[in-house]
């Protein structure tokens, strides 16, 4: 039996994962991101296929993620989370940034850290393309604290508004279904996470 609940007990960190088209740059909030191998310290990133960041790290085999910290305001993951890159610039009118070794963009607010990756192996997992990269720089930037998700639900995400509203609600990022049932195969149109990510408002 498997108890999908059970998952949400994996830790994770969460990261702005950046990436070019060749004019423009992207940056995308993800969590699905860690250093999987130690010699070579090789890397494993999860992208959802709906995600504009997918298809820009499969077009450029190179991205950027900056390592969140326990001071990042819910505004980055606004901006960075729930809106597409397809359609605007999300670097636009963002003051605290600067370009890495390999040209990408890493947070110099907020982030005490940033790791630069490129594709070694990309692997069709159904919804998200799992990345398995080697590390190509590595920079320190403070000793703030990593912000965690289980951080991110607990004291960065605001508390959910009263509704009289009845349907779902996204557990990730607020979003409200309207209806009932929630079908099975449902995604989040804001943050692009599952049916299972949403709960029932009571
Ligand atoms: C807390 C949080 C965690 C997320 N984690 C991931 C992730 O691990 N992988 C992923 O592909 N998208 C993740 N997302 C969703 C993307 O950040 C979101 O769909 C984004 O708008 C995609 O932007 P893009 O189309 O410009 O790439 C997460 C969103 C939030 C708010």
């Amino acid at each position: 039996m498997i108890n999908m609940e059970t998952l949400y007990q994996i830790g994770y960190g969460l990261f702005v994962v950046s990436t070019r088209d060749g004019k423009k740059d992207n940056g995308c909030i993800v969590n699905a991101f860690q250093q999987v191998a130690l010699t070579p310290p090789w890397l494993c990133l999860s992208i959802s296929k709906l995600d504009y960041t997918c298809e820009l790290i499969q077009k450029t085999g190179e991205f950027c993620a900056s390592i969140l910290t326990e001071s990042t305001p819910f505004d980055i993951f606004r901006r960075f989370g729930f809106q597409s890159g397809r359609t605007l610039n999300k670097f636009a009118n963002f003051p605290d940034k600067k370009r890495a070794e390999n040209g990408l963009l890493y947070l110099t607010k907020d982030c005490n850290g940033y790791i630069c990756g490129k594709v070694r192996e990309e692997r069709d997992c159904g919804s998200h393309i799992v990345f398995l990269c080697d590390t190509t720089e590595a920079q320190t930037l403070s000793s703030e604290p990593s912000l965690t998700y289980a951080y991110y639900f607990k004291h960065t995400k605001p508390a959910p508004p009263k509704t009289k509203t009845k349907g779902y609600r996204c557990k990730i990022c607020g979003f409200v279904y309207e209806g009932e049932p929630l079908p099975d195969d449902y995604i989040c149109p804001i943050c692009k996470h599952p049916a299972s990510d949403f709960e029932k408002i009571e």
